[in-house]
């Protein structure tokens, strides 16, 4: 399943002052990529943030990594303010990540739970190796087809997530691959409400929440306890850290 980025912005945008409570996942998500990164560089000329919504990675990034010019993006305006709180001298490029095309080139490109949303991930390995200098690194997480694979059962309504095996796939045509690793992590809700309402929170009901009824609300919050009785989220990152070629 496609999702206009139109879509996408209009549900993060709505999410933006509860999502840091929510986003457990992406918060674990974050510090593991910093962890990753940090145990490979910890200075970096030029870095650009993709999809740096309230800053829970530029958090993190701030506390390990050095550097000189911080260059930060998002299809959301606002983020601009979140990210220069972290860092006041941050240049933020407001609008689709996947057209982005920075003045100068950067070291390191990262980005935290984002590359979900592109389309087209050969295109976009070439499109930021080509932003990226000589043996400069990206460094991202993303999500598997296991993700929410609860929804998906009950609903059929999914990303087109790619596997960590056609990832790597992908990636390893312009970059040299570091580290890729996937894990799970589970959430529990006390009930499927509760659930829809922590999506909302992290602005991921692009899948779920588009036109839902009362009926159909009340119909997926029965299957869900008939099927998850303990209301549980799947939640299952990638991370991926290359190095251009
Ligand atoms: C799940 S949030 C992650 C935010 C942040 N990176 C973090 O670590 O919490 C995804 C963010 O990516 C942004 N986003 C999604 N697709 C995008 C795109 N094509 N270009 C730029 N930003 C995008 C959304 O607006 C949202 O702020």
């Amino acid at each position: 399943m496609q999702i206009n980025p139109k879509i996408i912005k209009n549900h993060f945008e709505k999410s933006l002052d509860k999502y840091n409570k929510n986003a457990i996942v992406q918060q674990i998500m974050a510090e593991e990529l910093i962890a990753e990164v940090s145990n490979i560089e910890t200075y970096f000329e030029n870095i650009l943030e993709l999809g740096c919504g309230t800053g829970l990675l530029t958090n993190e990034l701030a506390k390990k990594i050095h550097f000189r010019n911080y260059f930060a993006n998002d299809l959301i305006e606002k983020s601009k303010f979140y990210v220069e709180k972290i860092i006041p001298n941050a240049l933020f490029y407001h609008g689709n990540a996947k057209k982005i095309k920075p003045l100068k080139k950067m070291d390191l490109i990262i980005s935290n739970a984002m590359f979900q949303w592109f389309e087209n991930l050969e295109n976009i390995s070439l499109h930021y190796k080509n932003i990226l200098n000589k043996e400069g690194i990206l460094a991202f997480s993303t999500f598997s087809p296991e993700n929410f694979r609860e929804i998906k059962e009950l609903t059929g309504l999914s990303l087109n997530y790619k596997s960590t095996k056609e990832i790597k796939n992908i990636f390893e045509k312009n970059y040299d691959i570091l580290h890729i690793k996937e894990f799970t992590h589970t959430l529990n809700f006390s009930n499927p409400l509760e659930l829809l309402a922590h999506m909302k929170n992290t602005g991921v009901n692009s899948l779920t929440a588009q036109h839902l009824t009362f009926k159909e609300v009340k119909e997926f919050c029965e299957n869900y306890i008939k099927k998850y009785p303990q209301i549980t989220l799947t939640y299952s990152p990638i991370i991926v850290i290359c190095k251009k070629h």
